[in-house]
């Protein structure tokens, strides 16, 4: 960054005076964090119990359609705008296209249904992806060992038609096969849902701090192999430029980086460039060690937790998916 001045020196310059008093910080904070700036991911599923812990996530729990909507009450209640759906679903409904995918009366059109009855002035994300249905665990259809993408486009715009249909607010594909957002787009048109956002996780790295998450969906039993024929290499940056020029250009409204605070260069660039909406998920890894601290008593969560979301602000994200929002909105509050 060139300055467009020299600053002047010590002592006549004393940075400290902009620090030396709560009011002072206040008033010259460059980035705000408040509860409109989070998103609430909210793992549901099919299973009789109203709530099952995960155990890898202390603190997430697996919920019911009916549980989800009290979710969305609570997010409403505390200010949080939008909650985003992950299935567990029941293994014996899987299967290699994923056929419980588009179930119009599935689990994740249930809890859409009984969130937007329950709390109708909150906003309802979906993960567009395969994993959470396919006996394979992958994103896409699997054909002779490898995942198959234009096939695979056909079971996502149908995905995201089911749910939009259902009444979500935005569809989220995070399966990054190339071509989906057109693909959902159209469907979308085609099926007069033109007002569905789609949040593209645009950026989105083959990673390991998403194990956390396969246990909490069930997908890490299944899973054979590894996803990096379809999600980014960690080694690039310049790549996510890429992605996210091409969802953009196929219908994209809103993009998300993931996962978050190790990719903090991804979302500093990518908000930079665009200048769209931008989010960064804190994804079930980061949250799963930040757990691992608080309960060792390591870090302090309240601040480590208001620390780690401003971070994704003053990196230039709108905002924050987080498993810590209702948490973390509480203590804002
Ligand atoms: C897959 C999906 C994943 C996450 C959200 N959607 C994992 C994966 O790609 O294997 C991870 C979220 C998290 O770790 O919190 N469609």
């Amino acid at each position: 960054m060139t300055m467009p001045f020299q600053p002047a020196a010590f002592p006549y310059a004393r940075p400290r005076r902009l620090r030396s008093q709560p009011w002072v910080r206040r008033l010259v904070a460059e980035t705000t964090l408040t509860p409109a700036d989070l998103i609430w991911p909210l793992i549901v599923h099919d299973g009789p119990e109203d709530r099952q812990p995960v155990a890898s996530m202390p603190g997430v729990f697996r919920l019911s359609p009916k549980e989800a909507a009290k979710a969305a009450i609570e997010a409403r209640d505390l200010g949080i705008p939008m909650v985003a759906l992950f299935p567990n679903v029941n293994d014996g409904l899987k299967d290699n296209v994923a056929t419980a995918a588009t179930d119009p009366d599935g689990l994740i059109p249930d809890c859409i249904r009984a969130i937007k009855d329950a709390a109708p002035e909150i906003g309802v994300m979906t993960d567009v992806a395969l994993d959470c249905y396919t006996d394979h665990g992958h994103d896409g259809v699997l054909e002779d060992g490898r995942i198959v993408n234009d096939p695979t486009l056909e079971r996502l715009a149908e995905q995201a038609f089911i749910h939009a249909h259902a009444g979500a607010d935005a569809v989220a594909p995070s399966d990054m096969m190339d071509g989906r957002v057109q693909a959902i787009r159209e469907a979308l048109e085609a099926n007069g849902l033109s007002d569905t956002l789609i949040i593209s996780y645009a950026a989105k790295y083959a990673s390991a701090f998403y194990g956390p998450y396969r246990d909490a969906v069930g997908s890490s039993k299944s899973l054979t192999g590894d996803k990096k024929t379809y999600q980014m290499d960690f080694a690039n940056a310049e790549e996510a430029l890429r992605e996210v020029a091409m969802d953009l250009s196929e219908g994209a409204d809103a993009l998300i980086v993931k996962p978050g605070l190790p990719y903090l260069d991804i979302v500093r660039l990518v908000s930079q460039t665009f200048k769209v909406p931008t989010f960064a998920y804190q994804v079930s890894g980061e949250y799963a060690m930040m757990q691992a601290a608080f309960a060792n008593g390591w870090l302090d969560p309240d601040r480590a937790i208001l620390e780690s979301l401003h971070a994704f602000k003053r990196a230039g994200a709108s905002g924050v998916i987080s498993y810590f929002a209702p948490q973390a909105a509480r203590m804002m509050g």
